[in-house]
């Protein structure tokens, strides 16, 4: 592929996505596209930028983005964000929330699935400590062909055997030939939409909790930055952010602070321009990093049955 093309691409797939393709990932344009060129009637990628440039052609476009992103998901992974709902978040707001006995959860790169049914789980087995609350668990991806897969909540061997405790593997899923279904009451929990984290959140409503996990690392830091911030400010008072492992606010944004104590899990930080939480009590100094111990789940301007 020659430069030009190569610019054309890159371009194309960071304005429609965030997504940002370095220098050294023509092999993985390359590889990607081919197929899309043939799906189209075509042989090469060039031929496939030829066809991109004669006419503007947004499902081709999509079809391009959606062959581009890294869709690798497995249930629990990392293991310690779904804890942190389980043993620090819900226990929080089991004490703080009074009679508002509702938990919205985001999950805005969920992938195919595995994300945010792991929190279906998670959730589901804590149902006895959660009397009379409810749940809406949102999962949201760029890609239409991952939100399929997501919402058939259907497995192979080798995506259950990948984090999944079997007890959970034996209590929330029937095995059908070689694939495994996800128990229907899992499924219903979570409702899955498409939506790029580059468009307006406005209509998303307010969470919780956000699942933002191995998403922002394919973006610059400015999309990361537009990101988090918009992300703020949907969360609620007392509400928490989740980054995957390799990613940070520090050194983007001061809309966030992350909990010293729980690694990847950060909070509004009240003191932060623009936050709308001017004024409230804060636990933690203006911009530091929280270091509440976790047995003390006090959040910046919390009150018990606040909200
Ligand atoms: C590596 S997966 C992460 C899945 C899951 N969060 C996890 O940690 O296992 C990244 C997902 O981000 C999605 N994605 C990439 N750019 C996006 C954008 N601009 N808006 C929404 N989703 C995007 C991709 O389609 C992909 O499914």
């Amino acid at each position: 592929m020659n430069t030009d093309d190569f610019k054309f691409l890159v371009d194309r797939i960071k304005d429609r996505s965030g997504i940002v393709l370095s220098a050294d990932k023509g092999y993985l344009i390359e590889s990607r596209l081919v197929p899309v060129a043939q799906r189209n009637g075509l042989t090469t990628v060039e031929e496939l930028v030829k066809k991109m440039r004669a006419t503007p052609n947004a499902a081709l476009m999509e079809e391009v983005t959606e062959a581009m992103t890294t869709n690798e998901s497995f249930f629990f992974r990392d293991k310690t964000p779904f804890d942190f709902l389980k043993d620090y978040i819900v226990p929080q707001f089991l004490q703080s929330r009074g009679s508002n006995k509702r938990l919205n959860i985001w999950c805005a790169a969920a992938s195919t699935g595995q994300e945010p049914y792991s929190i279906a789980m998670v959730l589901k087995e804590m149902n006895a400590k959660m009397p009379g609350w409810s749940y809406k668990i949102l999962g949201t991806d760029l890609s239409n062909d991952v939100l399929e897969k997501a919402k058939t909540g259907t497995y192979s061997q080798f995506e259950v055997q990948r984090g999944l405790p079997i007890n959970l593997l034996v209590k929330y899923f029937k095995q059908t030939g070689e694939t495994w279904m996800i128990d229907p009451a899992i499924r219903a929990m979570v409702e899955y939409k498409y939506f790029n984290l580059l468009e307006s959140f406005a209509p998303l409503g307010k969470f919780d909790v956000i699942y933002l996990r191995n998403v922002l690392i394919y973006f610059d830091r400015e999309t990361k930055k537009s990101i988090l911030e918009r992300a703020a400010q949907l969360l609620a008072p007392d509400g928490y952010i989740i980054l995957g492992a390799a990613e940070t606010v520090i050194g983007i944004t001061d809309a966030l602070r992350p909990l010293k104590t729980h690694r990847g899990l950060y909070e509004r930080n009240s003191a932060a321009a623009g936050t709308g939480l001017a004024g409230k009590a804060t636990s933690t100094l203006a911009g530091a990093t929280s270091s509440r111990p976790s047995s003390v789940l006090k959040t910046s301007g919390t009150a018990a049955g606040r909200r």
